[in-house]
């Protein structure tokens, strides 16, 4: 027998039993750990990796894909908003004002709320407002001019010595509300970048059936008097763009308004974009997301007699990197759309932050913004660019995808006891 043989042979023969079990006991750790790894996620909480109620998906779906923005447009520096709407899926509300009557013909007027009416009627049917318009059917122009006579003459009644005081004569926008043609449609957004109208109370969905699980949820958001998006052409020294006009032409798709030269985005694509730049910026090197269970944490992010709701795992799940954070330079922004949704703080701050917080060491960050203020804008922030509008949708979601059903909803639902539950005084209900 030749020598290697005789080694080879005796190598596992003399192996000692030991041995075979620590390999043995190696490989059954492994194999466990993958089986682990591979079913574990099947048991977990389907509240960390699914919206768990009507109401998170309403948030998700209703305000993030059929919202989108624009950037500025030769000659015209103001950003753009416009919803995307679909038949059956989000709710509208028609609500007159002080200076907007609705004119409808007979088989829509149940859907417009009236001035002083306490309940708002909400619809999932597609409808929009327009200038009023002549047809067969119904003469809105017609329509218009007596609901005007009609509510300059109340107001005469009203102050009947109006001419002796000089008072002027209130100027009444009346619109009609008309069904348009084809499943979807493109409106202008009121909104200044503050993307919910939001109700808890007082509402009735006047549809027989609810379309959508979160239209029978408590709480809806619901987009406000609706008007058809119209662009005209515009040029603007050797510069062209296209712009909002009344009387322009209509969007047709999708695709048109993502496309250049109108360039939208959607209000999903930018919050990816912000958590981008939070990370890139180095955001969570002074800011923590995270409302801890702390008393010093719910008070800090609500206040006194309304904390708020400590952070749960399902509030980060449309994050790719989630920024938990462990130092605080900065405030905790876990809840910051809430605690700041004004868009114009937002901006002066990220301008300038020692003009609108005193002595604040957060860095300036001009690059979110365009142009010069000194230049021909004349004003006194930059032009928000397209980073700007990312950060700020991003920060926009903080402390508004809390789920109901969460015992972590509940504290912040229930300002009295919190505190007490907190610090253990207290007791969750069932
Ligand atoms: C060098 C540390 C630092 C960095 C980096 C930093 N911040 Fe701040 N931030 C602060 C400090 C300090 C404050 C408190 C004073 C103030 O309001 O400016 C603050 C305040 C804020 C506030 C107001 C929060 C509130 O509740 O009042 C927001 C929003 C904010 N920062 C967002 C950001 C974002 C987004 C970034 C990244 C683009 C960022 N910060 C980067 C230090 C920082």
């Amino acid at each position: 027998m030749s020598e290697p043989d005789k080694h080879h042979k005796g190598f596992f023969h003399n192996l000692d039993l030991s041995a075979v079990l620590t390999l043995l006991g190696i490989i059954i750790l492994f194999s466990t750990a993958i089986v682990v790894t591979l079913l574990a996620p099947r048991y977990v909480d389907p509240t960390w990796t699914a919206p768990s109620s009507a109401y998170q998906v309403q948030m998700y779906e209703v305000a993030d894909p059929n919202f989108y923005i624009s950037s500025a447009t030769a000659g015209n520096p103001t950003l753009q908003f416009v919803y995307h709407l679909k038949n059956h899926y989000s709710l509208l509300l028609f609500h007159e004002n002080e200076a907007l009557r609705i004119v409808a013909p007979p088989e829509l007027t149940q859907f417009i709320t009236k001035y002083d009416e306490p309940t708002m009627k909400l619809t999932s049917n597609l409808m929009l407002l327009r200038k009023p318009e002549k047809n067969t059917h119904f003469d809105a122009i017609a329509a218009a001019d007596t609901l005007r006579t009609d509510a300059l003459n109340k107001w005469e009644t009203a102050h009947p010595d109006w001419k002796e005081k000089k008072l002027v004569k209130p100027t009444i926008e009346i619109l009609e509300l008309y069904t348009p043609q084809g499943e979807d449609a493109f409106v202008v957004a009121t909104t200044n970048g503050t993307i919910e109208n939001w109700i808890d109370q007082n509402y009735k969905i006047l549809d027989s059936s609810a379309q959508q699980d979160y239209h029978k949820d408590h709480g809806v958001i619901y987009i406000y008097n609706p008007q058809e998006y119209r662009v005209a052409h515009l040029q603007f020294n050797d510069t062209e763009g296209w712009t909002y006009d009344h009387n322009g032409e209509p969007i047709q798709s999708l695709q048109h308004l993502k496309s250049h030269p109108l360039g939208f985005h959607s209000r999903a694509e930018l919050i990816a974009e912000g958590e981008h730049i939070y990370a890139i910026e180095g955001c969570w090197y002074c800011h923590t997301d995270q409302t801890r269970t702390l008393v010093q944490d719910v008070v800090a992010n609500g206040s006194d007699s309304y904390p708020a709701p400590p952070s749960s795992a399902n509030e980060y799940i449309y994050q790719k990197i989630t920024f938990p954070g462990t130092r605080r330079i900065g405030p905790d922004l876990s809840r910051v759309g809430i605690k700041r949704p004004s868009r114009d703080w937002h901006r002066g701050h990220f301008w300038s932050p020692k003009t609108a917080s005193q002595g604040s060491i957060m860095p300036a960050f001009r690059h979110f913004f365009d142009e010069d203020p000194r230049g021909t804008a004349k004003n006194l922030t930059g032009i928000p660019n397209y980073k700007f509008e990312a950060i700020f949708q991003y920060l926009m979601t903080k402390g508004t995808r809390i789920t109901p059903p969460t015992q972590a909803w509940w504290l912040g639902k229930d300002p009295i006891n919190t505190k007490a539950i907190i610090e253990g005084r207290g007791n969750v209900p069932e």
